[in-house]
C-alpha cells in the first residue's frame, strides 16, 4: 500500500509498503477514505518529539471501512462498518480505561518499559507517534490496523460526511477538552492562545459552553478571521500587546480561564524575545520546547484562574514563573485528549448541526501530495489552515 513515512528531520516521503495484517483477536482493519495531516505531526516533522524511527507511518486523525476484523470483536464492529478511529489506542477494559482516562490506558501502550522508564508511568499507545507511545503504524495510509478496534472506535452514520466526522478522532474533542478542563462559567473570559485547528475547535467550544466572552490569539490573518467567524474576539500579537489588551477586555482583572493551543513551536518572534531565548536553547539541546505561552498565560491570568494546555510538549522548558502561578492560585490541566471520553455527546453535537466541524478545512488533496503539504501547512502558505488527505 501507500502511507506517508518518516525518514528523519523534515523528511516525509510517500511510500510503498506492506500492507497491515490481523495480529491479534481484538484487531480490525480499516481501508483509510479521509485522514488528515495534525499539528501535532509537525513537531514530529521537526524531529522535536524524541524516539521516532526512519519508516515509521505517519498520522492519527483517519476514518474508514471496516474490511477485516480479528475474532473477538464480541458483536462491536463488523466488515463494512464505517467508523473514525480516535488517535488515543484504548483497551476499554484497564482502570484508567474505566474512569475515562482513556490517554492514559494501561495495556495498549506496547513499549511499555520504555514509557515507564521516560515518563514515570506509561501512557496509552497512540497512532503515528513516537515509540514512546507504542510506535504504532499511523493512518496516513491507504489502510490501516486498529490495535483493541472492538474499543477504539467511533461508529459514523451514514448521514454524516467524512469531512464532518473526521476531527472526531483528534482536533474537535481535543478543542472541546481543552474548554471543558475551563469549568466555564457564564461570567468567563476565555482566551486561546492560537488559532490553528485545535484553536479554532476550543474558540467554537468554548462559545458553545456559554463562556461571557471568547478571545483568540495568533498572528496569522485567515486564521484570525476564522477565529472571529467562530464568535472569539481577536488579538494579532505582531501588531498589539496581548497584555494590554487583555487587560482592556476585562476591566484590568485579567482571564478567568486560559487555553494554550500552540504548544512547543511557539514562534520565535522579535516582539516575544524569550522565544530567541529558547530557540538558542533548543539548538544548543539544553531545552526542548518553546514555551513562551504558557508564560504569557501565568502572567495574564487572572487569580484563582484555570490554565489548560492542550498544546503538545515533549520534555523540559525553562523559567517557567513557578511562583507567579502558585501565588495566584492558579490551576493547570492538560494531556493528550481522552477523546473517546468525548465522542458520543460530539457526536449527537454534529448530528443536532451545533457545530460541524468540516468549516475547518481549506485544502483536500490525494496521499501523493501529503509530504508537499505537511510544507503548506507548516508555513502557512495558500492559506491552508487544515488539510485533508485522500488516499
Ligand atoms: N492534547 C492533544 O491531544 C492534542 C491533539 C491535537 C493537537 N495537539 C497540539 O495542539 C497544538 C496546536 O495544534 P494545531 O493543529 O492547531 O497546530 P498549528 O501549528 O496549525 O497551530 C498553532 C497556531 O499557533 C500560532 N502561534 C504560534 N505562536 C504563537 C503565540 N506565541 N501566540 C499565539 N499563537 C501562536 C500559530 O500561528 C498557529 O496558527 C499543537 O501543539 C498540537 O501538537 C494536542
Ligand atoms: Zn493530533
Ligand atoms: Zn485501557
Amino acid at each position: 500500500m501507500r502511507a506517508l513515512v518518516w525518514h528523519g528531520k523534515e523528511d516525509i516521503r510517500c511510500d510503498t509498503v506492506t500492507d497491515p495484517e490481523i495480529e491479534h483477536p481484538r484487531d480490525a482493519i480499516i481501508k483509510v477514505s479521509s485522514c488528515a495531516i495534525c499539528g501535532s505531526d509537525l513537531h514530529l516533522f521537526h524531529n522535536f518529539i524524541p524516539a521516532m524511527m526512519p519508516g515509521d507511518i505517519m498520522g492519527h486523525e483517519m476514518m474508514g471501512e471496516v474490511i477485516e476484523t480479528g475474532s473477538e470483536m464480541n458483536g462491536s464492529l463488523k466488515k463494512g462498518d464505517r467508523i473514525v478511529v480516535p488517535f488515543t489506542i484504548n483497551c476499554g477494559e484497564c482502570d484508567q480505561c474505566k474512569r475515562g482516562n482513556f490517554s492514559v490506558c494501561e495495556r495498549s501502550n506496547r513499549n511499555k518499559q520504555m514509557s515507564d522508564k521516560v515518563f514515570g508511568h506509561a501512557t496509552a499507545g497512540l497512532f503515528g507517534y513516537t515509540h514512546l507511545t507504542g510506535g504504532y503504524p499511523g493512518g496516513q495510509a491507504e489502510y490501516l490496523r486498529v490495535p483493541f478496534a472492538d474499543a477504539t472506535h467511533i461508529r459514523v452514520p451514514d448521514s454524516m460526511t467524512d469531512e464532518q466526522a473526521l476531527f472526531l478522532g483528534d482536533i474537535l474533542p481535543t478543542g472541546w477538552q481543552a474548554a471543558v478542563h475551563c469549568d466555564i462559567e457564564p461570567t468567563d473570559t476565555v482566551v486561546i492562545w492560537g488559532c490553528g485547528p485545535v484553536g479554532q475547535m476550543a474558540i467554537r467550544s468554548a462559545v458553545l459552553l456559554g463562556a461571557k466572552q471568547v478571545v483568540a490569539i495568533d498572528c496569522v490573518a485567515e486564521r484570525l478571521s476564522m477565529a472571529q467567524a467562530g464568535g472569539a474576539i481577536t488579538i494579532n500579537f505582531e501588531e498589539e500587546s496581548v497584555v494590554e489588551r487583555l487587560n482592556e477586555l476585562t476591566n484590568g482583572k485579567g482571564p478567568e480561564k486560559c487555553i494554550d493551543a500552540v504548544g512547543l513551536e511557539s514562534h520565535v518572534s522579535m516582539s516575544q524575545p524569550d522565544t530567541l531565548m529558547d530557540r538558542a536553547k533548543q539548538m544548543m539541546m539544553v531545552e526542548n520546547d518553546r514555551p513562551h505561552v504558557i508564560r504569557e498565560m501565568i502572567y495574564v491570568c487572572r487569580p484563582g484562574g484555570i490554565i489548560s494546555i492542550p498544546g503538545v510538549y515533549s520534555g523540559l522548558v525553562d523559567k517557567i514563573p513557578l511562583g507567579m502561578a502558585m501565588n495566584k492560585g492558579l490551576s493547570f490541566r492538560m494531556g493528550q485528549t481522552h477523546v473517546k471520553r468525548w465522542t458520543d455527546d460530539l457526536l449527537r453535537r454534529i448530528e443536532e448541526g451545533q457545530i460541524d466541524p468540516s468549516f475547518v478545512i481549506t485544502h483536500t488533496v490525494g496521499l501523493e501530495e501529503g509530504p508537499e503539504m505537511y510544507k503548506v501547512f507548516r508555513d502557512k502558505q495558500d492559506s491552508c489552515i487544515k488539510v485533508v488527505l485522500k488516499p
